[in-house]
């Protein structure tokens, strides 16, 4: 009880919606700032109330905006959900960006949210570049250019509070089932890859061998000791000693670091060879916002 009193950050929203998001290359940071800037709601960065044991939110509305990984949710996004507190009676939407399909994130945070008794009323499916390699035929601008026409209706359905599953690609549902289902048996397939990164075994969870995929980065002799990849990874997993970034093996996978580095000195297995990808409408600046405050660390 006391730990609760002590951790609980009880978030004082003067206006009524609180969007919270987090990035790793910009996609989803760019579609946050987009919903944020059109409904007059506050973004605020999931990585920075981590330290937290619950997230008490007072707003009406709860916007979660997150990337998709391996067909799941972040696992940022799973710790961040069990936080959260007084979700009764709230509107709560969430926004998803994918390379290639949602999979099962949306319905992941369904349960979870559902967990933390609130409903989430409201679940978009937003297709952007895919960040992790490069995919052949994939327009960009086209991507960006649909999204720009999408926002309208994220921001209307939210005003009006709307319900359902939105820009779902209706005829492509058979075909989307069929990768899914596909994705959903690939998790061995992960976990045996994952496990060949980090030198562990395959019988470890997934999310544990997930935050040890930091091990299969290196740094090339072209790394200056700037420091900006741990400037901008939002869970404070680099620390920088002799001039050179070292992983903690608490990874998000998010590829910040990889694609921020602004002499691209780091490769590595989950990383796409030669293939540096940032939403171009974002300053790593901003995303070295979101990271979580080491000085606020919890102790207990
Ligand atoms: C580790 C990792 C795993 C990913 N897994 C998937 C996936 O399973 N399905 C998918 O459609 N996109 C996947 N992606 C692509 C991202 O979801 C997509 O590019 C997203 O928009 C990136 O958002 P960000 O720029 O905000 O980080 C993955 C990306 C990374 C880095
Ligand atoms: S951002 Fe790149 S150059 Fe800078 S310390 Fe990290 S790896 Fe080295
Ligand atoms: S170490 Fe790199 S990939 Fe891992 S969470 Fe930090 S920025 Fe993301």
């Amino acid at each position: 009880m006391l730990n609760r009193a002590i951790s609980c950050v009880n978030i004082h929203l003067h206006m009524t919606i609180a969007i919270y998001y987090f990035s790793g290359t910009g996609n989803t940071l760019c579609v946050a700032k987009d919903i944020a800037a059109q409904t007059g709601g506050t973004l605020i960065p999931v990585a920075s109330l981590m330290n937290r044991d619950f997230i008490e939110i007072d707003a009406e509305v709860i916007g979660i905006i997150f990337p998709v990984y391996y067909n799941e949710l972040p696992l940022i996004i799973k710790r961040f959900t069990g936080k959260l507190d007084n979700l009764e009676h709230k509107y709560i939407f969430a926004v998803c960006t994918f390379g290639g399909s949602a999979g099962n994130s949306l319905k992941s945070l369904r349960q979870l949210i559902g967990a933390r008794r609130g409903i989430l009323s409201a679940t978009y499916r937003v297709h952007m570049p895919q960040n992790s390699f490069r995919k052949f035929f994939e327009n960009h601008a086209m991507l960006y250019s649909t999204w720009n026409k999408q926002v309208g209706q994220v921001v209307w359905n939210t005003n009006n509070r709307k319900q359902g599953e939105f820009f779902k690609h209706v005829l492509l549902r058979p075909f989307f089932v069929l990768v899914d289902y596909s994705l959903n048996n690939m998790q061995a397939m992960y976990r045996k890859s994952f496990a060949k990164l980090s030198n562990t075994s395959p019988d470890l969870k997934m999310d544990d061998l997930i935050q040890l995929n930091d091990m299969s980065f290196s740094v090339f002799e072209n790394c200056n000791g700037c420091g900006t990849c741990a400037k901008v990874c939002p869970v404070n997993n680099i620390v920088i000693t002799e001039k050179k970034p070292v992983w903690q093996h608490h990874c998000e996978n998010c590829l910040a670091c990889y694609a921020w580095c602004p002499v691209k000195a780091i490769g590595g297995g989950i990383a796409a060879k030669n293939y540096y990808y940032r939403h171009p409408e974002i300053k790593v600046t901003e995303m070295m916002k979101q990271k979580i405050d080491p000085a606020s660390a919890q102790t207990n």
